[in-house]
């Protein structure tokens, strides 16, 4: 297991000022290699529960534990390089930057850490730089292909680019970070069916080619039976059923509660 959730609860505060508990008791285990889709109504949850994974939300009870390291006492700003890669919802490009930035900005190196390194040691910098510019173009190379367009509009700025095209390119841009557990939040959402089929790709290239484990929140089912090995379904605060993907979306009762068949 790379992953491992147990026992997670999580309460809010409604408008009312009511107090809700939304997860009450998340236990799932995440298989290393595999891509595991986490489905579930609006509001059930999921994305909160990936922010408690990747330690934007702190005030859980609970485990999370990855590759054997329990994250309840890492700091949130350590989390990320630790080896987890994230596409939020909506998430794209930043805009004002060019892509080649974009792409650049997931790199896994700790050089932001230090804010002063370009000026301390130039040189050693000027070449982190290249090294980085040439992976990015690796990166570009291994997804879209040789002599993919991408590689010609590196300058461009990424508002420039549809949304469909920012989110194969963030999607890209996880290859660059060294990470080996990808969240991925509804990555279709939002996307034309022509680059839904290239998410398609790209996911399955994430596990084949480089060897990772994905996590996707995900409401196209037609998409998650065709990508996904595991399931889990998410329903009231906790994982109601976990299998083989066909499995939990054929099951009686996910189909009566969450796809109202
Ligand atoms: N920090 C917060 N404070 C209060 N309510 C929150 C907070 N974060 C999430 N929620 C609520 O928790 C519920 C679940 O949200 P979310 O995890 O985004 O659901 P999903 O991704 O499954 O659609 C929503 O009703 C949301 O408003
Ligand atoms: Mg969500």
């Amino acid at each position: 297991m790379i992953l491992q959730l147990k026992d997670i609860r999580i309460s809010f505060t409604n408008a009312q000022n009511e107090s809700f508990d939304l997860l009450r008791g998340v236990n799932l285990d995440v298989e290393k290699g595999k891509i595991t889709a986490l489905v579930g109504g609006n509001g059930t949850g999921k994305t909160t529960l990936f922010n408690i994974i990747s330690g934007f939300e702190k005030n859980y009870t609970g485990e999370v534990v990855f590759e054997g390291n329990d994250f309840n006492r890492i700091p949130a700003h350590r989390i990320s390089l630790m080896g987890i890669g994230r596409l939020f919802q909506d998430g794209q490009l930043m805009g004002g930057l060019t892509l080649m930035e974009n792409m650049k900005l997931a790199s896994d190196d700790t050089t932001g850490e230090m804010p002063f390194s370009s000026l301390l040691f130039p040189k050693k910098w000027k070449k982190a730089e290249l090294q980085k510019e040439l992976q990015v173009r690796e990166v570009l190379t291994r997804i879209f292909g040789q002599d993919n367009k991408y590689l010609n509009m590196l300058d461009k700025d990424a508002s420039e680019f549809s949304y469909g095209e920012q989110r194969i390119l963030s999607l890209a841009r996880l290859l660059m970070g060294g990470d080996r557990l990808l969240l991925l939040d509804e990555p279709t959402s939002g996307v034309n069916p022509m680059y839904i089929e290239i998410i398609e790709q790209i996911i399955r290239e994430m596990k084949e080619q480089e060897g990772l484990t994905v996590l996707l929140i995900e409401h196209n089912m037609h998409f998650v039976r065709k990508v996904a090995d595991v399931c889990a379904y998410l329903d009231e605060g906790i994982i109601a059923k976990v299998g083989p993907t066909a499995e939990v979306l054929d099951d009686k009762n996910v189909r009566n509660s969450y796809l109202g068949l």
